[in-house]
């Protein structure tokens, strides 16, 4: 594997909780490079979010390190508001601001966080809300939109920030089964597009067909990892082939 296109290294990360009586994470170790689509999968309680979690230090890691773009997040000095931009995260509900519109919900962080020009990012957002098919939602309140045109919105909203990486936590888990198809259909387009992602999901199809390299964990380690391919068809490790013997 070449290393110029890793674009984040993580290395022996831990994430522990109760003095250590949990361990969330259990000494990780992965690579993701510039336009992977890396899908994870695992049981509930496997560590899935915690690890995302880390990745843009919503978690403080308990050891370990993670490189991104040369610098060790975890235990360099860094600019946490620029390092944020860059990792669009989107999970699954979606806390859009219910008194501001669809628009005010999309041009706020960039104006305040990157002091975005307010005609630009307008339009910015105005372009990315027709590609997600919501063009004319831009001056509707969050009451008045479905689950599916939430989410939407939310990954349009972390798009706003122009990140290098965006993570997914469960995107689609808390939406009526009818609206996850919308949902995963603009997470496609992104992936089509050349976006890094990593995505937690319980969606197998997704991870099979637009995934290029699936994950599997348990327990706070990763256990098995490979193309949809060697995950789905020809899994190894016992844990792997007894959680796809649950799941698919
Ligand atoms: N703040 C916390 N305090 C204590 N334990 C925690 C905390 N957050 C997570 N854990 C524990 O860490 C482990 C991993 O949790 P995590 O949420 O990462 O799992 P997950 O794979 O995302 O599960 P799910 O599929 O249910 O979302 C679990 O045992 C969980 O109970
Ligand atoms: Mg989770």
């Amino acid at each position: 594997m070449t290393t110029d296109n890793v674009m984040i290294s993580v290395k022996g990360l831990k994430k522990h909780y109760n003095y250590g009586v949990v361990k969330a994470l259990d000494g990780v170790d992965i690579d993701i490079n510039k336009g992977d689509v890396m899908v994870v999968i695992g049981p509930s309680g496997s560590g899935k979010s915690t690890f995302l979690r880390s990745l843009n230090l919503l978690e403080e890691p308990t050891e370990g390190s993670i490189f991104f773009q040369g610098k060790d997040i975890v235990n360099d000095k860094i600019d946490m508001d620029k390092f944020r931009q860059k990792m669009g995260m989107v999970f699954q509900h979606f806390n859009l601001f219910p008194h501001k519109t669809v628009l005010e919900n999309l041009t706020l962080a960039p104006q305040v966080v990157k002091k975005a020009n307010k005609a630009e990012i307008e339009k910015k957002a105005l372009e990315l809300l027709d590609r997600v098919g919501l063009a004319d939602r831009a001056n509707a309140y969050p009451v008045q939109l479905s689950g599916g045109q939430k989410q939407r919105v939310a990954i349009v909203r972390a798009l706003c920030m122009e990140p290098e990486v965006m993570l997914f936590d469960e995107p689609t888990s808390a939406l009526d089964p009818e609206m996850v198809g919308e949902v995963l259909e603009v997470m496609k387009e992104l992936a089509h597009n050349g976006m890094t992602m990593v995505c937690v999901t319980h969606e197998m199809g997704f991870a099979r067909e637009v995934g290029n390299r699936v994950v599997f964990m348990a327990d706070g380690k990763l256990i098995e990892q490979g193309t949809p391919d060697q995950i789905f068809d020809h899994p190894q490790s016992p844990r792997l082939k007894d959680f796809l013997g649950k799941v698919l």
